[in-house]
């Protein structure tokens, strides 16, 4: 998509330019002993965010939570567990990250509540309980079964019994993660003040877990069956979710989220969405006045080949509403790790696409120096989904594994035994070693920072699609006199960028952190799994020539 006049003017804000960091903290750093992150332990590792040279941090729940979900089953919005610490621990932390020029993103988690939060406690103490309807209750079928077929993400039906008030409740999550009703107005009143008193305190955004699930139909219908499932596949993937998820109310509440924001300067509201890339435009409001980054997570599961990934991005520019801005997720601690997914290699050239891409990227942990799925034994199991759905390859643990510092005992992540196994990997793969090596993917993350943040180009240009082919992806990015064409091999031979006449540049980086500086002109050949950026001579060409 080519950038209008007004989009250039306009200066960008911070979550537009700038780039989010994942920090899940039960494994970051433990600062305390006990074998889990803390928010101490995330104030000690700011220098490195710092030195990466990301903007921001996205740290995942870190409320009072019986930990059923590790901290996505929240029973109190405005404290801190104190596993992680206290409130003046977290008030530390947002002005240490400030200080360091850092934006803090809080996970906020609206859609359902723990069982033991107050709220349910109060709603399930009788059917008269003035919160009852704070969440979604129904009669048994005529059988006395569920009320209808709804599904749980993390298997199993949807709803509850609750045998002392002889209804069930819905939860769209494990049964102690009751979702609250968003039709009832003071569940909204009461989460607007949430997000006011962690704003208050100066966070700069939340990441809004689950938004697309916050409206289910109000006549209970049952969901279709999915045709396309088959034995052996995630089970909650038998039916359509067609009445329980991404329904045209769920942008209203959306827009009420937006307004609690608005009223603060410079703040941003992301959306956690797993839907088609086309459905996602929907979710920036129809007025923009929805989430600013409704995250698009196309990439964690894209074919990873050229034509296959430019079409995506083609699709993403394209169905993005106007004045919408674009953002790409590369991980997170839901899915499997990069590395692991693409092999090492692609995965650096995965990192080069992220951070030349139009739009704001998220990082995940780890991935900056190529961590990989962890293997976890059964006795070591902790994710609840896992524990429910064994065996299809459903469990979170081996992506949510200890960050792996230096090749100190437990990877400088703790003194005692973590929650997770800490990768075997870790005496090679960690950041202290990977600082010292002038080709490894720390430095590769750091430099690929460092170009974006030092040209406009590669952060708010217009993407510019060039060519497709095989393995090799070629596309352009102009700013303001400055242009950048991107050429990445996808597979693992040789291959010719055969760009002709109007390619004349320099290499501005290759994923093997070599050939800087190397002068380009009319093709580039590139080795194999290497991606590189090549600064452009002069003026923004048209790319048309190219190719
Ligand atoms: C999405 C979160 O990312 C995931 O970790 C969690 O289990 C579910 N939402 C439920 O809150």
């Amino acid at each position: 998509m080519r950038e209008g006049q007004a989009e250039r003017d306009a200066a960008p804000l911070w979550w537009q330019s700038g780039v989010i960091y994942q920090v899940y903290p039960r494994s970051f750093q433990d600062s305390d002993g006990d074998g889990i992150g803390d928010l101490q332990g995330i104030r000690r590792r700011l220098d490195h965010l710092v030195d990466l040279g990301v903007d921001a941090l996205w740290i995942s729940p870190i409320y009072p939570s019986p930990m059923a979900d590790f901290g996505y089953d929240v029973a109190d919005y405005t404290g801190i567990h104190p596993l992680f610490g206290t409130l003046k621990d977290f008030d530390r932390l947002v002005a240490d990250a400030h200080g360091l020029g850092l934006k803090v993103i809080l996970d906020l988690v609206p859609n359902h509540t723990s069982d033991e939060h107050p709220w349910f406690r109060e709603a399930r103490a009788s059917r008269t309980s003035p919160k009852r309807d704070w969440y979604i209750w129904r009669d048994p079928a005529p059988d006395g079964g569920s009320p209808n077929n709804w599904l749980s993400e993390f298997g199993g039906s949807a709803w509850a019994f609750d045998p002392a008030t002889g209804q069930y409740y819905y939860h769209a999550f494990l049964d102690r993660q009751p979702d609250l009703n968003w039709r009832n107005p003071q569940v909204a009143e009461a989460i607007h003040a949430v997000m006011r008193f962690w704003l208050d305190r100066g966070v700069d955004g939340f990441r809004v877990d689950v938004i697309w699930h916050l409206m289910k139909d109000v006549a209970f219908r049952d969901n279709p069956p999915d045709e396309d499932w088959r034995e052996g596949m995630n089970p909650y993937r038998r039916l359509k979710p067609v009445h329980t998820t991404d329904l045209e109310e769920v942008h209203g509440v959306i827009a009420g989220l937006r307004q609690v924001m608005d009223a603060y300067d410079d703040r941003v509201l992301i959306g956690e969405i797993y839907l088609p890339v086309e459905r996602l435009a929907a979710y920036y409001g129809a007025s923009l006045d929805g989430a600013h980054l409704p995250f698009n997570f196309a990439l964690l599961e894209a074919e990873w080949n050229a034509r296959a990934l430019a079409d995506l991005i083609a699709r993403y520019e394209g169905s993005l509403p106007e004045g919408g801005w674009p953002n790409w997720v590369l991980g997170n601690h839901d899915r499997p790790r990069v590395a692991t997914r693409l092999g090492p290699d692609q995965a650096r050239v995965a990192a080069m696409l992220l951070l030349t891409l139009r739009g704001t990227p998220t990082l995940y942990y780890g991935d900056e120096i190529g961590m990989t799925n962890v293997p976890i034994p059964p006795e070591r199991v902790q994710d609840p989904w896992e524990k429910n759905v064994p065996g299809l390859g459903l469990g979170r643990d081996g992506v949510r594994t200890p960050m792996q510092w230096d090749g100190s005992p437990h990877a400088g992540f703790s003194d005692v035994e973590p929650w997770l196994p800490v990768d075997e990997a870790f005496p090679e793969v960690n950041v202290a070693q990977q600082r010292a090596e002038p080709h490894s993917m720390l430095e590769l993350h750091r430099e690929l920072l460092r170009l974006r943040r030092a040209h406009a180009a590669l952060s708010i240009g217009a993407y510019v699609p060039v060519a497709a082919g095989g393995d090799l992806l070629l596309y352009g990015r102009e700013h303001a006199g400055e242009s950048f064409l991107i050429a990445l091999n996808l597979g693992d031979v040789p291959v010719l960028a055969a760009c002709g006449p109007g390619l004349a540049g320099r290499i501005a980086l290759s994923v093997f952190c070599d050939r800087m500086g190397e002068r380009v002109v009319d093709e580039v050949a590139l080795r194999p799994c290497e991606g590189v950026v090549i600064a452009l001579d002069g003026a923004p060409p048209s790319f048309s020539g190219l190719r």
